[in-house]
């Protein structure tokens, strides 16, 4: 099979990861003879040092004309103080919404040989294995009227029917091949918006009669993730709730470098599912250049775009395996915490890359 794929390193330990995400997927080919098709592109704040805008028109055409992205991470220390239209993150932004990603699913789980990474207790985070569904394109982000006047900043927080309707499909879909559990996190003690949320969440549950919905506030959600992360299954919310609960899905994982995740959209007519493939760790301004960023996020991303976009199972389920097989040796970064020197982002690409 031919695999036809834009590559967006982006900045900090984005290029970094991806640099080594890339050996991955190269060597993933290789052992199962499909060829690949790169093209690279600008994007975040490199795209704008180099062409003035996060998401110049090339990366935009050649975004149109693959079926999978992987996307490192955006962000520059340089644009702190920039208005959010003309920072790298804006560039991201339009390119979820560009290719209708409206679902982000994020798995967190921990693995046995991290459980020590982990400032939690043992006891607690052992058997979490949830998965986060983020609506990736509406709320917050994305709803009118939005802006900064004199004396007043505002954003609006809204959804349609449309909106709600679908990524809970997603949700309800996902849960059937899980344990069949879905939780819908709102705040609609508070928020309009996150009771219509939940009446329309309510309404299409009613089609999947097998699956158990729950509902829980956003705060309560919060704690009960670090409480007793094993309660849940598939995690459905609201794009900043999402964002910000996912984080806390990086301290049950053992680091945020671990956690993987897959921006899909509907089926195309040839019934290919177009994703945008990117680790949920940002670009980590602070440890960026030294080699020493955690890359299996990013790997990890790199299965789930051979699962989702390509219907390659073997292959993924290879690549897993082959993470599991380095996470085992111990050779890991320093996020990690090993016992003895701790491996370079190269070094644990290479060793997946081996593995496989
Ligand atoms: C994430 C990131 C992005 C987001 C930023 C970089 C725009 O934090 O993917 O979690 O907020 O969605
Ligand atoms: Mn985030």
């Amino acid at each position: 099979m031919n695999l036809k794929i834009l590559i967006l390193p982006g900045d900090g330990i984005g290029t970094e990861v991806t640099r080594a995400a890339v050996d991955v997927l190269h060597a993933v080919a290789k052992k199962f003879g499909h060829t690949l098709e790169l093209t690279e592109g600008l994007l975040g704040g490199i795209a704008i040092h180099k062409t003035g805008t996060p998401f110049p028109d090339d990366t935009r055409t050649k975004a149109q004309g693959v079926d999978a992205i992987l996307m490192g991470a955006v962000g520059l220390p340089e644009f702190d103080s920039a208005p959010p239209s003309q920072r790298p993150e804006k560039g991201l932004l339009e390119l979820r919404s560009l290719l209708d990603v409206y679902a982000n699913l994020r798995p967190v789980r921990t693995y046995p040989e991290l459980i020590e990474s982990s400032p939690l207790k043992n006891h607690v985070i052992s058997g979490t294995d949830m998965i986060i569904v983020r609506e990736l394109t509406g709320g917050l982000y994305y709803s009118q009227p939005r802006g900064i006047d004199e004396n007043r900043g505002f954003n609006t927080m809204a959804y349609t029917r449309g909106e709600v309707e679908r990524v809970t499909h997603t949700a309800f879909k996902l849960a059937r091949n899980r344990r069949k559990k879905v939780t819908s996190v709102d705040k609609s003690n508070v928020l309009e918006v996150s009771q219509f949320w939940r009446k329309v969440v309510i309404e299409v549950a009613a089609q999947y009669p097998d699956i158990q919905l729950e509902h829980v506030l956003v705060d309560n959600a919060a704690m009960q993730m670090v409480l007793r992360p094993t309660q849940f299954d598939v995690m459905l919310t609201e794009n900043t709730f999402g964002d910000i609960l996912s984080d806390i899905g990086g301290i049950l994982a053992g680091s945020i470098g671990m956690l993987p995740s897959a921006s899909l959209g509907a089926a195309n007519a040839e019934g290919v599912i177009k994703g945008l493939y990117e680790p949920v760790h940002g670009s980590a301004p602070d440890i960026a250049g030294q080699n020493k960023a955690n890359p299996f996020g990013a790997i990890g991303s790199v299965a789930a775009m051979l699962e989702y976009t390509f219907g390659l199972i073997k292959e993924a389920n290879a690549v897993n395996d082959a993470v599991g097989k380095v996470l085992a040796s111990g050779r890991v970064t320093a996020d990690l915490k090993p016992k003895g020197t701790p491996a370079t982002t190269d070094q644990v690409g290479k060793a997946v890359s081996e593995a496989l």
